[in-house]
């Protein structure tokens, strides 16, 4: 070992998730360190960055929706917060979401989730598909109704990214740039990390958010090593050039042959087009299918897509939890803190992340809301076999 580094806190992972929960840490008055040999990147690049908390909403993911909503709530806040500190437009837009079905199956499975969002008290329109043209006119003339949901918002990942390193930075976080190779362990308790260059990073706690890397540091203990496993999403930038512009006012949505297809047009022109859902393990390989389906789905809803100039193609991989919502708080190892397995929902997330895990480094203990998502709800069983260092 080279040098020896030590903080309050250290934080495995620079993703948004890792840099929210060292922005909120330093806050509080901790020293923080990040480890991470590229801090701002991570799926956060590649998401579209919906806040999609009703649209998105799952049968069975009631208490996945609590969280949901707690963090949406917070959003013009962090938001204004983020901006104000950094001088950094986040590309918050408040332009509501709708959900489009092409035809009689999709029709009955936006009725369905319609029924849902009702039952949980959530503010949800049903449109007719004439309503729904009349939003938006470049939707398909063939689309047979939708769902308008005016509190499902979006922002820009790579802006929030990028305004979460200068926070951390103004509040002095230290970057390690680095991997985090193995966690220390000292007398039953999380001590720090020693990365791939030799270095030992020391800490009083250890904040786990690797985001879908998060299962394989070496030296965590196989029952409290994080169940996630990485689900691979291939998503497209295309550019609206002025003269078609407003090509879309909002996120627009649907399920086609059974696959989520969202567009979502920034303000600076910028369409997001995503995602597709892919267990391939650690594989980002753009593929000529994914790009094939994406761009064949988001025709079927807007044709006009097709006249646009197709800028970027790129492969992210979310951090797929058991039962799809995330790992938060402390684990059954004094010192270790886990920040991750957010799945679809990272970026919706991030302000209720950085609170419940500066709340847990302050106290030891989860908020309220954030008590469901505690990592003891999983037992894991992995054998120490497969805690192995990313190739
Ligand atoms: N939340 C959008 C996605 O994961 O594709």
């Amino acid at each position: 070992m080279s040098r020896t580094h030590t903080s309050d806190v250290l934080v495995v992972g620079g993703g948004i998730i890792g840099l929210v929960t060292a922005w909120r840490a330093a806050q509080r008055g901790f020293t923080t360190a990040v480890v991470d040999p590229e801090p701002g990147g991570g799926a956060a690049q590649v998401a579209a960055g919906m806040l999609a908390a009703v649209t998105e909403l799952h049968y069975g993911e009631q208490t996945l929706l609590g969280l949901n909503l707690a963090s949406a709530r917070r959003y013009p806040d962090f938001a204004a917060e983020l901006t104000d500190l950094t001088g950094l437009d986040l590309g918050y837009r408040r332009c509501g979401t709708l959900a489009v079905a092409l035809d009689a199956d999709d029709r009955a499975h936006l009725r369905e989730l319609h029924i849902l969002q009702r039952q949980s008290g959530l503010e949800s329109e049903w449109l007719s598909g004439r309503e729904c043209r009349r939003l938006e006119p470049m939707l398909a003339p063939g689309v047979r109704g939708g769902l308008r949901v005016d509190g499902d918002h979006q922002i820009d990942p790579r802006r929030l990214t990028g305004a979460l390193l200068a926070a951390c930075e103004r509040a002095g976080v230290v970057f390690h740039r680095g991997w985090a190779e193995r966690l220390t362990v000292l007398r039953e308790r999380a001590a720090g990390v020693v990365t791939r260059d030799g270095e030992a990073l020391g800490a009083g706690q250890v904040v786990l958010a690797g985001g879908s890397l998060s299962g394989r540091l070496a030296g965590v203990p196989g029952d409290v090593l994080p169940p996630v496993r990485p689900v691979k999403g291939q998503v497209l930038r295309l550019t609206v050039p002025e003269r078609f512009a407003p090509f879309l006012s909002r996120t627009v949505r649907a399920v086609v042959r059974g696959s989520q297809v969202y567009l979502v047009p920034r303000e600076n022109g910028e369409l997001v087009v995503g995602a597709t859902s892919e267990e391939l393990g650690w594989d980002t390989t753009v593929t000529a299918g994914g790009v094939y389906e994406l761009l064949r789905d988001a025709h079927e809803l807007v044709p006009g897509i097709t006249e646009l100039p197709l800028t970027e193609t790129r492969a992210g991989l979310r951090p797929g939890s058991p039962d799809n919502a995330p790992l938060l708080g402390p684990t059954g190892l004094d010192g270790l803190l886990l920040a991750t397995g957010h799945y679809r929902n990272g970026v919706l997330l991030t302000p209720v992340t950085g609170d419940a895990l500066a709340h847990a480094l302050t106290t030891g203990e989860l908020p309220e809301e954030a008590r469901p998502f505690t990592p003891k709800r999983f037992i894991s069983t992995a054998p120490m076999a497969l805690v192995e260092q990313p190739a």
